[in-house]
């Protein structure tokens, strides 16, 4: 048996998609375990790329069971045009199971979270619309009951639920938004169709994941979003409203802390972030747009462009600790190939006191001034290199510097988007 988590270990988008494929060849079991259709997670797979936002990126290994955890919130909507997506392109997605204990996105979910950020104005958080925040709020507040994955089956619980929801919703729609009402008819309409067709994937996930512990099976939980972006861990109230970290993997799935034997944390050779909150070593001028060229750095789900910067040595140790992280895989080492001098960040200062871990109050945050060194660039394609020995000298010396900040070692290293452009270590 194995249990690895894969964790991303800055703010999303490190590049977990194309490990948990790699990591899935080996593996029986897949799970999601956090967030929803916000994610956005790309596999190359002989030069056909597929965007996944919701469905585990072990789906393109037909022998690998997938599953949805309870602790994932689930839109029918994409779910049902993510599989079609798939099988229109060869895939069964036989091997899809989803929780039946995992909260859905509704349509006045999202409704409502779109009003809410325009209304928020200056101070929108910058979500992805994906009515994340409104699900999970549901989920916390319990009463009026939600909709649950398991409830997608019944006609008249779902009519039921929905028309519970609404008789709130609309108070807030009406008389907060100034907007009309929404009708729990035209909302049932627009759900049942989807509801009946991805209802036949529900499963007791627990009872899965426990299973396949007790058949010492090889399971890989699959992060979503990252560490900073944890609604307890990360830059609130700047982040996601589930938890990315390591420790969220055992929320909801089934899944007790000490079966966990390897937490891999993604990490990216440089930093971005998308939306609002401080990212302290954003590049805004030339270096930051060639990471952002380069690097393709648009969101998977939104399209955004990208806030991007250099690889923050302060942020990168904190993640390692707040994930109890045991190893690492570094993504997108290519992205910096054409670079004389990289900037990499190696301590925080503030007030005149030098800090090697973030705090964890936002206001500090915003107030640090990030202290670099400049490591030399190898300014040579990295793109077909398969061992570490044979990485230039310069590439070498940037990886071993990340895993001396990190206090972690490199299992993996990510040198472009195909399966095959990965060094293992
Ligand atoms: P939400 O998850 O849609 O509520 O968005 C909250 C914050 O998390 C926003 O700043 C989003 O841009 C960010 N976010 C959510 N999902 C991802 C992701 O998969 N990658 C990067 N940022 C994300």
């Amino acid at each position: 048996m194995s249990v690895t988590v894969v964790v991303g270990g800055q703010w999303g988008d490190e590049g977990k998609g194309k490990i948990t494929d790699i990591l899935a060849a080996d593996t029986d079991l897949v799970v999601r375990y956090q967030g929803g259709s916000n994610a956005g997670h790309t596999v190359i797979v002989q030069a056909e790329e597929f965007k996944l936002h919701l469905i585990p990126s072990g789906i393109l290994r037909e022998d690998c069971m997938c599953l949805m955890g309870g602790g994932t919130v689930i839109d029918p909507l994409v779910l049902a045009e993510e599989i079609g997506n798939l099988q229109a392109r060869g895939y069964s997605c036989d091997n899809l199971r989803v929780s039946y204990t995992a909260h859905v996105v509704m349509p006045y979910h999202k409704h409502i979270e779109k009003l809410a950020e325009q209304a928020r104005g200056r101070d929108s958080i910058g979500t992805t619309l994906r009515g994340i925040g409104p699900a999970y709020t549901d989920k916390t507040r319990r009463m009026p009951r939600p909709v649950r994955f398991r409830d997608l089956s019944d006609a008249s619980q779902l009519r039921k639920l929905i028309e519970d929801q609404l008789t709130e919703k609309n108070i807030i729609v009406q008389h907060k938004y100034g907007q009309p009402p929404l009708s729990a008819e035209q909302v049932f309409e627009e759900i049942w169709p989807v509801a009946q067709k991805v209802s036949s994937y529900a499963v007791d996930g627990q009872r899965l994941v426990q299973d396949a512990l007790r058949g010492e099976r090889r399971i890989v939980f699959e992060g979503a979003q990252g560490t900073f972006l944890d609604l307890d861990c990360g830059t609130y109230p700047f982040v996601t409203s589930s938890h990315p970290v390591a420790a969220g993997a055992c929320l909801g799935t089934g899944l007790g802390p000490t079966a966990i034997d390897e937490v891999i944390m993604i990490c990216k050779a440089y930093t971005t972030r998308v939306g609002a909150g401080v990212l302290p070593t954003e590049d805004e001028g030339e270096g930051g747009q060639l990471l952002r060229d380069r690097g393709q750095e648009y969101g998977t789900t939104t399209g955004r462009p990208r806030r991007c910067g250099w690889l923050d040595g302060v942020v990168v140790r904190t993640a390692a600790m707040l994930n109890g992280a045991t190893c690492l895989a570094i993504t997108k080492l290519d992205v910096l190939d054409e670079l004389a001098t990289i900037p990499v960040c190696i301590g925080y200062e503030i007030d005149g006191v030098m800090l090697d871990t973030m705090p964890s109050w936002p206001d500090d945050l915003e107030k640090v001034r990030p202290v670099y060194e400049e490591l030399p660039g190898w300014q040579q394609p990295l793109g077909q290199i398969t061992a570490r020995e044979e990485l230039p000298a310069a590439a070498q010396a940037y990886v071993e510097r990340i895993e001396e900040l990190a206090a972690v070692p490199a299992k993996l290293i990510s040198v472009g988007p195909s399966r095959e452009q990965t060094i293992h270590i």
